[in-house]
């Protein structure tokens, strides 16, 4: 892998998120851990240096639920600090809940906060930076309008939010990389990962969560596709399984994109 410099994970305490960091670990890779979870960012750490004693690994917190806390984040860096982004900290929400800023939690955590994060590291990333941004084969089954971004308690639901939250990352990614044409922008969809997120025992009934287990990825299988777009020369590309494709054509709609940026500015001022 040929990035040089420290790599910001999101979402490090994460199933998918600590695989990342030892992986980037283990191969030299200084990162930043970004987490809102200090104690357990601690633990995951110890963890990793137990086995790698020479990774270089600092914890910041952010709270992706808080736009403030992103503000502070990105104020608490320096030109250069960082060389790449890997968007990679997501929730499904169980239940209808808004946050201090006004969002609906899935959508602040999985959308809104990535963006106002994204836009406010342009001006201390390298020009050519890579911003690797995690989405979900969830997408595939969801339409993205402005309506999408503060559904109402009505509109609301576990699955079909989150799937909309991670549509609008991907509408973000795709105009990002227009705007700013020397980034390396890519998405990344692990598939489907056993990780904290996936809490089978709540979705199914036993006997299914014993058929769909055994299906699902591990968080270090998963993870490979995020892994090889943060490595990527290239930009606009879709990471999943073991190779890469040019964006399916299903999300290409520029002029969404704009008006989802937009609406999405209009929403929260950089
Ligand atoms: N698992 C799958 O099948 C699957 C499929 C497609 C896409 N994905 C995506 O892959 C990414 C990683 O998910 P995962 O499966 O590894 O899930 P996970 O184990 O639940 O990890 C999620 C990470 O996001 C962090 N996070 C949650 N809310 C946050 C907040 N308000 N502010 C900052 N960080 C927050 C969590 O922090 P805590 O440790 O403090 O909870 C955790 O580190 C997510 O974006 C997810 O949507 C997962």
């Amino acid at each position: 892998m040929e990035v040089s410099g420290r790599i910001l994970v999101t979402g490090a305490t994460g199933s998918m998120g600590a695989a990342a960091v030892e992986t980037l670990a283990e191969a030299g890779h200084p990162v930043l851990m970004a987490c809102r979870n200090l104690a357990k960012a601690e633990a995951v750490r110890a963890d990793i240096l137990s086995r790698f004693p020479q990774a270089d690994l600092v914890i910041r917190p952010l709270d992706l639920s808080s736009m403030a806390s992103v503000r502070q984040f990105a104020d608490g860096l320096e030109k250069g600090s960082v060389q790449a982004l890997f968007n990679n900290a997501g929730t499904i929400s169980k239940c209808y809940s808004i946050t201090e800023d006004g969002f609906e939690n899935t959508l602040s955590v999985n959308y809104f906060g990535p963006w106002l994060l994204t836009c406010l590291l342009l001006p201390i990333l390298p020009a050519d930076a890579r911003i690797v941004n995690m989405v979900s084969l969830t997408c595939r089954y969801v339409s993205l309008d402005e309506t999408a971004l503060q559904p109402t308690e009505k509109q609301f639901s576990q699955l079909g939010t989150y799937a909309r939250a991670k549509r609008a990352l991907l509408s973000f990614s795709l105009e990002l990389a227009r705007r700013y044409p020397s980034l390396r922008v890519n998405l990344a969809d692990p598939g489907i990962v056993a990780s904290n997120m996936i809490d089978l025992g709540h979705w199914y009934d036993p006997l299914a969560d014993r058929l769909f287990k055994p299906l699902c990825k591990t968080p270090k299988a998963g993870v490979q596709p995020a892994l090889r777009a943060l490595a990527a020369a290239e930009g606009n590309r879709y990471y999943v399984g073991k190779g890469s494709r040019a964006i399916p054509g299903r999300y290409l709609d520029p002029a969404l994109d704009v008006r989802i940026w937009a609406a999405t500015e209009a929403l929260i001022s950089v």
